[in-house]
């Protein structure tokens, strides 16, 4: 081979390889789920070419961290949108420029003389504008925040991701509400309460010298859904993340969420005080621990500016708080809001409260311990109230004390974990719950005075508002366990930027940025997903049965579950089975908690006629034979609904294996396994639970209904494993 050959040659050889990198790049890319909804694949041909004329560069100008974080989301978002290299530019010099930032950081913003309304918008809201400068035509994404302007940027690629119009651009926008939390109930040892991902995603021990870059994916995908807030460390709190060595860390992990906007909270265990700063009480009213509070804010400001403030769960599952020192859940919180004013932060103090009187009802406590406390809570105290009055079950009532409690500051509390739902085996889509709660009208000031209006503050004018999720990320590859259920991450920050969005877009959003553009397939997955929660009721606690789960973990059913030490921790105490019938009377006749809503409400729910049969059984004690709205007894009713639930996995299987082409086959495999396994539990639920039931019914299971696999004993001998 002569010199020139041999260069061709090497040459050839350069350009396979670059060939094979390339196509590696491209088949080999792991479908594992880690890249969420923001995954900038190429778009179909037909809307790359409607889209092309108009994103012909990026043009943000500035180096903080954060106009860093929109350059660089922008360009890989495009770029990879539309299949070919978008670039950065430093000028408006040709059409298709998209122009990010505010009004200082970007001259072309300046000059638009957008001032006061972006002012309006606050430094979250944001305007994207379809306009033309100095005979160009832009995309002008502004704020008057830099944060704002990053959530511009991440609606503005939402859009190219779900295929919207981008000719005339002309959208404005701001958060409804403030805080938008998200609340990880981690443990400093790396595991996670109610965890069903993998291990945490902070590891304390590496901390701070050595930051996770998954860190940064975490605050980037919180950025682009609008969540603003991060709760690091479990509401059962240790005192130990209050020391400065953990304080350190904390300020590791704060420094990388600061660019998307995100702030770092912590739950402060209230004993503190003793055990670290070696004090003889945590009483909130002497003066040495108020003191010990307010250095420990102080200490923590310093090394953290912008940190968000301390989220407290007190008296509440052996947790200490006031009331151990005779002192009331008003003098705790204010106390700690006093110690963290100074430096802007807020204390989310927990409703979730429910101590043991005799003979009293769990769903009652909450209230009977708060709400005489409405209007005593200091200024910088938000009071976080879960969606229902027992615990984040499938289907609750809304929390009677988004109607009482005008003079607070209240903020809504959802599960995105799923623990009491399947963990992360089953496909549930909770924007679906969540929009029943935030659509409950409390009547609190005549009809209309919806759960979503105390949630923005509008119904009581809150000068703060607030809404918290409890996590469902972990370690695992994917972040949630199952890929279905990065969606209800993804919901929950969708409705905390809006309590009013329906679930539908909600769901179309996510599969089209998340799983394909088809839309028949698009259909067919946002169908299986808007079903699947009321499929979850039936096959686990239909017509307002609750907390029937296994002790302890609460994966599967156990109605039969009689021997925790507290009657308000076992199963028998709420479904009440007895040869007459079933259900939780709590209307005048029983334990009247319904008498905590107002009229109209109580009305609504306690009369049979009115009283949605949903939920029915937590509401009332009914016979058996109850005639239901079909014609049916209650027992046939309640067995028909178990099948029903059973039905639906079985048609979400053959729906999902359908899909099998237009899905890629790692993550479609995935899916496929878990719902084959959400099959199994709900054939488990349905006969355990009417094996059980069944002995007080002593009645045959109605037509439809088919035969328990194994008998009762059986399935009390073991629970189901997960
Ligand atoms: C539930 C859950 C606990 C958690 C508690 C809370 O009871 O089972 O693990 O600590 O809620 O919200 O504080």
């Amino acid at each position: 081979m002569n010199s020139s050959q041999n260069r061709g040659c090497e040459a050839l050889i350069a350009s396979i390889a670059v060939a094979i990198i390339f196509v590696t790049s491209v088949v080999c890319k792991a479908e594992d789920g880690y890249r969420l909804w923001l995954r900038y694949d190429p778009l179909p041909k037909q809307t790359i070419e409607s889209y092309r004329p108009r994103i012909a560069s990026v043009v943000v100008p500035g180096d903080s961290a954060t106009l860093e974080a929109i350059r660089s989301e922008l360009v890989s978002g495009c770029s990879g949108l539309l299949g070919s290299p978008v670039h950065v530019a430093s000028e408006v010099n040709r059409d298709g420029a998209v122009i990010a930032g505010t009004p200082k950081s970007s001259p072309q913003i300046g000059r638009l003389g957008w001032e006061r309304q972006l002012a309006d918008l606050g430094p979250e809201g944001f305007r994207i504008r379809s306009l033309e400068i100095g005979h160009r035509s832009v995309i002008v994404i502004a704020s008057s925040g830099e944060v704002g302007a990053l959530y511009g940027a991440f609606h503005f690629l939402r859009l190219l991701q779900t295929r919207q119009p981008i000719n005339r651009l002309d959208v404005t926008q701001k958060p409804r509400v403030q805080f938008r939390m998200l609340d990880h109930w981690d443990n400093l040892d790396g595991s996670i309460e109610r965890g069903y991902a993998g291990r945490s995603l902070w590891d304390w021990k590496a901390l701070p010298e050595n930051v996770d870059p998954r860190l940064r994916d975490y605050a980037r995908a919180n950025a682009s859904i609008g969540i603003n807030g991060s709760l690091l460390n479990n509401v059962n709190a240790s005192a130990q993340i209050l020391t400065a060595d953990y304080l350190r860390k904390v300020a590791a992990i704060a420094d990388v969420f600061r660019p998307y906007g995100v702030r770092v909270f912590l739950s402060a265990r209230f004993s503190a005080p003793i055990e670290l700063g070696g004090l003889k009480t945590a009483d909130p009213l002497n003066p040495e621990v108020a003191t010990w509070w307010k250095q420990k804010a102080d200490e923590i400001f310093k090394l953290i500016p912008d940190f968000g403030g301390f989220v407290v769960k007190a008296n509440s599952e052996g947790q200490p708080g006031p009331r151990t020192y005779n002192r009331s859940h008003v003098d705790g919180a204010n106390m700690l809001a006093a110690a963290i004013a100074p430096h802007n932060g807020i204390v989310i103090w927990r409703a979730f409260v429910y101590d043991m009187k005799p003979g009293y009802d769990r769903a009652g406590a909450a209230y009977e311990n708060l709400q005489p406390f409405d209007g005593k809570f200091a200024g910088n105290v938000l009071l976080q109230v879960k969606n229902g009055p027992i615990d984040f079950q499938p289907r609750e009532p809304f929390h009677p004390l988004f109607g009482a409690m005008p003079k607070t500051q209240l903020m809504p509390e959802f599960q995105i974990t799923q623990e009491y739902l399947g963990f992360s085996n089953h496909l549930v889509f909770l924007a679906s719950m969540w929009r029943e709660v935030l659509d409950s009208d409390t009547y609190a000031k005549g009809p209309g005075s919806t759960v979503a209006k105390v949630a923005d503050g509008s119904l009581y004018a809150q000068r703060l508002t607030g809404i918290a999720g409890v996590a469902n990320t972990g370690s695992d590859r994917n972040w949630t366990g199952h890929h279905f259920l990065q969606a209800n991450w993804y919901a929950f920050g969708r409705l905390a930027w809006n309590p009013d969005l329906a679930s539908r877009q909600i769901a179309e959003e996510w599969v089209a940025m998340t799983f394909t553009h088809d839309p028949k397939a698009t259909e067919a997955i946002a169908r299986i997903m808007l079903e699947s929660r009321e499929a979850l009721v039936d096959y686990m606690t239909p017509l307002g049965l609750h907390h029937i789960m296994w002790g302890g973990h609460h994966y599967g059913p156990a109605p039969w579950w009689d021997t925790e030490p507290r009657a308000d921790w076992n199963p028998v105490y709420y479904h009440r089975a007895d040869e007459r019938g079933v259900g939780f009377d709590r209307t005048a006749t029983g334990s009247n908690t319904l008498s905590q809503y107002h009229r109209p409400v109580r009305a609504r729910f306690e009369n049979l006629s009115s009283c949605p049969e949903e939920f029915l059984l937590w509401f009332h004690h009914l016979p058996w034979e109850h005639r239901m709205k079909s014609g049916r007894i209650l027992w046939d009713e309640l067995a028909l609904h178990y099948q029903r639930g059973v039905d639906w996995t079985r048609s979400a299987r053959k729906r999902w294996d359908a899909l099998a082409g237009v899905i890629d086959s790692e993550r479609h495999a995935d899916v496929a396994k878990k719902l084959a396994i959400q099959e199994r539990d709900a054939i488990w639920w349905r006969d355990a639970c009417l094996l059980y039931f069944q002995t007080f019914s002593k009645r045959p299971l109605p037509e439809g209904v088919e035969k328990p696999r194994k008998t009762l004993e059986e399935y009390k001998a073991k629970s189901l494993s997960w």
